[in-house]
């Protein structure tokens, strides 16, 4: 199955470099992007064709995947539409079913919001699909990113909801390992010794949620000794309000999100 990505920076390229480490044959990749320094750029480090013509881009694909920027998309799909209706994947945040299958009727069209620990065979990546997907369609598009994590087929009213906690979420993570770190050093450790113990402890930690079948607030409980220095610190995290930002975190994300959908 031939892939044909428009736009590949830094979302389509995860998916080029996961795809490429799971075994992908480079033949079967393509991309346009838009500048010819770009198109340079990725031939060169991934050993695909590469090149700046959306529309070869989608005649030579047997699915095409979308991975502009949301204000380019309308560009993109003029283009793409001289070519055979073909599975097109749209990750283009705020594209819904509605518009994209307006743009290009008949098509079957699938919207995707990845991110970018794809790369890494680590993603997530949530589905929804077009009324006019087959059930052929349906699973081969999800098997591409089954290569790559997880997938999640959601209704699409809660896509928003799914974008803020899977799509942005890794920045919500880093930003976390990061003030974890930066605790750990102002009580001395140096910068790279915090940093590698709550990286560690992350990883770690996430991987005892995903094995343990007991929920995360309960793993939580059971490490926290009552009257110890665990619980001492949980205290201060329930206290400090960390539920409420994370609330406010996802709501403010789910509200741009909406956003990028009514435009
Ligand atoms: N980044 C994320 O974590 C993430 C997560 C989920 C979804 N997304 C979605 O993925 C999409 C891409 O985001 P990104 O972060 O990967 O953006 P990005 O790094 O800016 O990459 C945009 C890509 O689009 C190309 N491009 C621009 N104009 C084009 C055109 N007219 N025809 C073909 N290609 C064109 C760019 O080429 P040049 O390099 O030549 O300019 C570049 O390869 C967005 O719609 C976003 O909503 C991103």
């Amino acid at each position: 199955m031939k892939l044909g990505f428009i736009g590949a920076g830094e979302m389509g390229g995860a998916i080029i470099k996961g795809l490429l480490n799971s075994g992908w044959p480079k033949a079967d990749m393509g991309a346009s992007v838009h500048s010819q320094a770009s198109a340079e750029r990725l031939s060169k480090q991934y050993g695909i064709c590469a090149g700046t013509d959306n529309g070869y881009t989608a005649k030579w694909a047997d699915v095409i995947l979308i991975a502009v920027k949301p204000g380019v998309v309308p560009q993109v799909l003029e283009e793409i539409a001289a070519a055979d209706k073909k599975p097109v994947i749209c990750m283009a945040l705020g594209w819904t079913l509605e518009k994209l299958q307006a743009a290009l009727p008949g098509w079957p069209v699938v919207r995707i919001m990845p991110n970018t620990p794809l790369a890494l065979g680590e993603g997530v990546t949530l589905f929804a699909f077009g009324a006019s997907v087959s059930a052929q369609v349906r699973q081969e598009t999800e098997s591409i990113f089954a290569r790559l994590g997880k997938t999640v087929e959601l209704p699409e009213a809660l896509f928003d909801a799914g974008t803020a906690v899977s799509g942005s979420g890794p920045a919500f993570v880093y930003y976390f390992i990061d003030a974890l770190a930066k605790a750990g050093a102002a009580q001395g450790l140096s910068d790279e010794q915090s940093l590698t113990l709550a990286l560690q402890t992350v990883v770690g930690a996430a991987k005892m949620v995903e094995h343990e079948h007991i929920s995360p607030a309960e793993l939580a409980q059971k490490v926290a000794t009552p009257g110890g220095c665990t619980a001492a610190g949980l205290d201060v995290l329930k206290t400090t309000g960390m539920n409420e930002a994370l609330d406010k975190t996802i709501g403010a994300t789910v509200a741009k999100a909406q956003e990028f959908g009514k435009k």
